[in-house]
C-alpha cells in the first residue's frame, strides 16, 4: 500500500504587526499581562480587504512549488479553517478558483485548532486507498476581523493572529511518510471555547439584538481550556509514540499547536524535554488556530530545523474539545 509524504510546505503571514503595546490602545490590558500569561509579544492582523483564501493561496503557491508541481497537478484540496471568506461555501473552492485548478474535490473542515491534523489524517486515507496522489492541505485563518477588540473581549483578543500554512501531500513507496494520526473529541465541552452565531437554534439565526449582546464573538473559559490542554497534549503525543514503538528521545522535533507558550512549556516539562525540541513561534504570531501547525512546520523547515529522516510529532488541542496527533518520518 502507498504511504503519504509531505513533499512541499509554505506559509504566509500578513505584513501588519500588532504588538501588545498596540492593543493597550483598544482595551484595558498590558504588555506584561500578555507576555506573562501567554508568551505572546506580537501577532499579524490583516489591515486591508483580503480573505482567508488569499492568505491560503500565497502559502499554497510556495508549497506546490517546493513539491515541484503546478496547481493543475493537485487532485484534492482540504482547507482547515474556522474563518472562511464566507459563511458558506467554504474557502477550499475559492482556492480552487484563484489557483486555476481543475474541477477537483475541495472542502473545508471546521475543527478549530486540531483541524490541520484532522486534515492530515483525511488526506492520508485518500492517498493510502489510492483515490488520489496529490493533495493540497491548507490551514489558514483571519481571526482579527471576528474578535471583540475591546476590554469585553480582551481574554480572547490578545491571543489570536492571522496567517496561513499549506502542505502538499503525495503518494510514496519510501520510508519518509506519515506514520500515524490519532483524533479525539469531547463535545460536552463545546461551550468552553466557541462562537455561537449564526445559530440554527434560533429563528432568525442572527438578529440585531444578538449582535448587540456580542454573541457573534468567540467566547472562552480560559482556565478550563488550559487545564484540559495540559492533559490532552501529553496524552495524544504518547499515543502517537506508542503506536509507532517510539520513545520521547527518538523524536527530533515536536511541533505543537501554538495555543499559549505556557501550555507548550508545561507539555515539554511533562515529556521531560527541553524547549529546544519543542517548536514555538507564538511569540511572533499569537495563536493562528488552524494555521498554527502548518506555519510552524514550514518555518521550522525553512530554518533548517527539519532534516531528512527526522521523526516529527505534531499535536493539537482546541475547541470542541478536539485533540489530535501525527507522527511523521521526514
Ligand atoms: O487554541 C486553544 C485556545 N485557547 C487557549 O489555549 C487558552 C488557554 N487558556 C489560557 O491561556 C489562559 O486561561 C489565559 C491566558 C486565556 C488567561 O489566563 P488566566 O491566568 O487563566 O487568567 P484568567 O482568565 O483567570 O483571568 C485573570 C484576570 C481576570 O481579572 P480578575 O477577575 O482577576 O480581576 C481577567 O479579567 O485577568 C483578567 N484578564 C486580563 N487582564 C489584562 C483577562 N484577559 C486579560 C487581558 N489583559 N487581556
Amino acid at each position: 500500500m502507498k504511504k503519504t509524504k509531505i513533499t512541499g510546505v509554505g506559509y504566509y503571514v500578513p505584513d501588519n504587526i500588532v504588538t501588545n503595546k498596540d492593543l493597550e490602545k483598544y482595551m484595558d490590558t498590558s504588555d506584561d499581562w500578555i507576555v506573562e500569561r501567554t508568551g505572546i509579544n506580537e501577532r499579524r492582523w490583516v489591515n486591508e480587504k483580503i480573505g482567508t483564501s488569499d492568505l491560503a493561496v500565497k502559502a499554497s503557491e510556495k508549497a506546490i512549488e517546493m513539491a515541484g508541481l503546478t496547481p493543475k497537478d493537485i487532485e484534492l484540496i482540504i482547507f482547515a479553517t474556522l474563518t472562511s471568506d464566507y459563511n458558506f461555501p467554504g474557502s477550499a473552492v475559492q482556492v480552487q478558483d484563484k489557483m486555476g485548478m481543475d474541477t477537483i474535490g475541495a472542502f473545508d473542515i471546521k475543527v478549530a485548532c486540531s483541524a490541520f491534523i484532522y486534515g492530515l489524517s483525511i488526506a492520508d486515507q485518500f492517498i493510502k486507498t489510492g483515490q488520489v496522489n496529490n493533495v493540497l492541505l491548507i490551514g489558514a485563518e483571519i481571526q482579527s476581523t471576528g474578535i471583540d477588540v475591546s476590554t469585553r473581549g480582551r481574554d480572547m483578543a490578545v491571543l489570536f493572529g492571522d496567517g496561513a500554512g499549506a502542505v502538499v501531500l503525495q503518494a510514496t513507496d519510501g520510508d519518509s511518510a506519515i506514520l500515524s494520526t490519532h483524533m479525539h473529541s469531547q463535545g460536552k465541552f463545546a461551550q468552553y471555547l466557541w462562537a455561537e452565531l449564526p445559530t440554527s437554534l434560533e429563528n432568525p439565526c442572527m438578529s440585531h439584538e444578538m449582535l448587540d449582546a456580542g454573541r457573534q464573538f468567540p467566547q472562552m473559559n480560559g482556565r478550563e481550556v488550559f487545564k484540559n490542554a495540559v492533559v490532552r497534549f501529553p496524552e495524544v503525543i504518547m499515543e502517537a509514540l506508542n503506536a509507532n514503538n517510539l520513545k520521547v528521545d527518538d523524536v527530533d522535533l515536536f511541533i505543537p499547536h501554538q495555543a499559549n507558550l505556557r501550555i507548550t512549556q508545561f507539555v515539554a516539562k511533562r515529556l521531560g524535554i527541553g524547549m529546544d525540541r519543542m517548536y514555538s513561534n507564538i511569540e511572533r504570531y499569537g495563536n493562528t488556530t488552524g494555521a498554527s501547525i502548518p506555519i510552524a512546520l514550514s518555518e521550522a523547515y525553512d530554518n533548517g530545523k527539519i532534516n531528512d529522516g527526522d521523526i516529527l510529532i505534531l499535536a493539537a488541542f482546541g475547541s470542541g474539545f478536539t485533540w489530535a496527533s501525527a507522527a511523521i518520518r521526514w
